[in-house]
């Protein structure tokens, strides 16, 4: 049955089309469509990056595949045809999925790509069609997209099928306002159902932290939870955070507003907004010094300590971290009073100075 299914010529964009329409439909009935605040940029970047990379991006990449491997390999078309579907669709899958969180966290730690994927952090909303703003550069040296073609010239085409149909169900169930994990993480008899789940799949409690604007709400983690289908990557790669709450707020701490055509064709389109690290002037600097800062702090109120050294707020975060390996430290005032916070970044007790710079040349 399953088998005759994936016969159906473009079963996956069809169903990947349902999939859309069932949460486009869902967010517009619970209201969320309608009580949005995207502004015009959000919404051409959205739709139109979705379409440029069913219709466009894939496509091309698959059509390369097919041209260079029936030149340089004609023999291994159709090689997979022969191996059981079950061990195909399995290494088709768990291999994209593992491409696709190393991109994902490459994304975020390394200055240009998070250049390509900083418009995906950008909204301020989630939405089943956030899932698809990303620079259409960042779309074309995905990794797994090259694997889908790969794997569909090699005769996968069906296995292929069917995990791109899971994942995206994955992935826009992931990100859309409809959270349909918070009554699992409510009821007692439910819990235990969505603690073994999240331990599988992504959930929206767990891909909406990465999501929130900082780490301040104690449930966002945007440095973490880089996965996609499987939240297994993020558990044997020590990048989980799990929590059974939604962020404060989403979004960048630096947003710069990027237009559309910045976001969506850097590098090609920079932007004129010299704030925005889509500009072809900006620069990151260090803004850390050697010497210890005296900052007054609250009992009991939570505080995001920069590590990176890049802030324009030193000693605490405000976001320039992205695009580095580094995260900020999150930590609660002991006392009301002024304390000596570490600017060298190098305390062995940080956030507080333990006379480390003394050592510095
Ligand atoms: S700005 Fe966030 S860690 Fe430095």
């Amino acid at each position: 049955m399953l088998q005759q299914i994936l016969e159906i010529d473009n079963i996956d964009a069809y169903l990947v089309i349902g999939i859309l329409l069932l949460f486009g439909t869902i967010e517009t009935i619970s209201g969320f469509l309608l009580s949005s605040k995207r502004n015009k940029h959000d919404w051409i970047q959205e739709i139109g990056s979705f379409f440029a990379l069913s219709t466009l991006i894939k496509p091309a990449i698959v059509a390369t595949i097919f041209f260079t491997g029936s030149i340089l390999a004609p023999k291994a078309a159709s090689y997979l045809t022969h191996v059981n579907f079950l061990i195909v669709f399995l290494v088709y899958l768990l291999i994209d999925d593992v491409l696709q969180y190393w991109y994902h966290r490459s994304a975020h730690e390394n200055a240009f790509l998070w250049k390509l994927h900083r418009a995906h952090h950008q909204a301020e909303e989630m939405g089943f069609f956030v899932s698809y703003r990303n620079a259409a550069l960042y779309y074309l040296m995905m990794p797994n997209i090259w694997w889908v073609g790969f794997i569909t010239f090699l005769g996968g085409g069906k296995a292929v099928a069917l995990g791109l149909i899971l994942k995206q169900l994955v992935i826009i169930s992931s990100h859309s306002t409809i959270k349909w994990d918070k009554p699992f993480y409510q009821n007692p008899v439910l819990k235990p159902i969505i603690r073994l789940l999240e331990r599988i799949i992504i959930t929206p409690a767990f891909h909406h932290a990465h999501h929130g604007k900082s780490k301040l709400d104690s449930v966002s983690d945007p440095n973490g939870n880089f996965g996609n289908m499987f939240s297994i990557w993020d558990q044997l790669f020590g990048t989980a955070t799990f929590t059974k709450s939604y962020p404060a707020s989403y979004g960048l701490q630096n947003n710069t507003n990027d237009k559309w055509a910045e976001a969506y064709l850097y590098p090609i389109i920079k932007s004129n907004n010299e704030q925005s690290e889509l500009a072809a002037t900006f620069k990151k600097v260090k803004t850390s010094t050697a010497e210890p800062l005296y900052v007054a702090l609250e009992k009991d109120t939570k505080y995001l300590f920069c590590q990176c050294g890049l802030s324009n707020t030193q000693p605490f975060c405000d976001g320039s971290h992205h695009g580095t390996k580094f995260k900020p430290l999150l930590f609660e005032g002991k006392r009301n009073g002024t304390v000596k916070l570490c600017n060298c970044k190098l305390s062995k007790v940080k956030p507080y100075c333990d006379n480390s710079h003394l050592n510095l040349p």
